[in-house]
């Protein structure tokens, strides 16, 4: 019987090892699906189509198996609609280095609060739970790259640039 190669990681993203993690600690065992999605959504605060394939190519389970999870399940949210996205982590070190003044800074800049969009289109507004990034907290992704020790001055001033473009 053919040994079955896991597929690559998506990009050197430390949040995919993160999910590869779960998936080896499960033997990349098809039963790993939710779980592995629920470390998807916890890291990257939504799972988008890149995540899905590489998930289900991992787990070898159908794509549409995958899709099927998490539409059917409200704590996942595929992708944001936003042309860009803030994602703040809100996992314990973060939220103790001040994440939750992060989010309130964003919120009163948007007028949104974490997991809407704005009316505009520009910006949807999420939140993770530890993206693997404990010593740079609090840590926000802006359009997936990280930034480490932000402000909420930093944050603003990201999401006053989005609004100028
Ligand atoms: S808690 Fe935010 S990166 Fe770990």
């Amino acid at each position: 019987m053919a040994t079955f190669t896991p597929p690559p990681l998506p990009s050197d993203d430390k949040r995919w090892k993160i999910v590869n993690g779960t998936m080896r600690k499960n033997g990349f065992s098809r039963h790993a699906l939710i779980e592995t999605l629920h470390t998807v959504q916890s890291s990257f605060g939504y799972v988008d189509n890149d995540a899905l394939r590489f998930v289900a190519r991992s787990l070898r389970v159908p794509l549409s198996q995958a899709y099927g999870v998490v539409t059917f399940y409200h704590y996942f949210s595929l992708k944001p609609a936003g042309k860009h996205t803030m994602t703040i982590c809100l996992g314990t070190a973060c939220y103790i280095k001040g994440a939750a003044k992060l989010i309130e800074a964003a919120e009163k800049r948007l007028g949104i609060v974490p997991g809407q969009t704005t009316p505009d289109g520009q910006v949807s507004l999420t939140v993770a739970r530890c993206v693997g990034a404990c010593s740079r907290a609090p840590v926000v992704l802006a359009d997936g790259e990280l930034h480490g020790l932000m402000t909420r001055e930093q944050a603003v001033e990201e999401l006053e640039r989005w609004a100028a473009e």
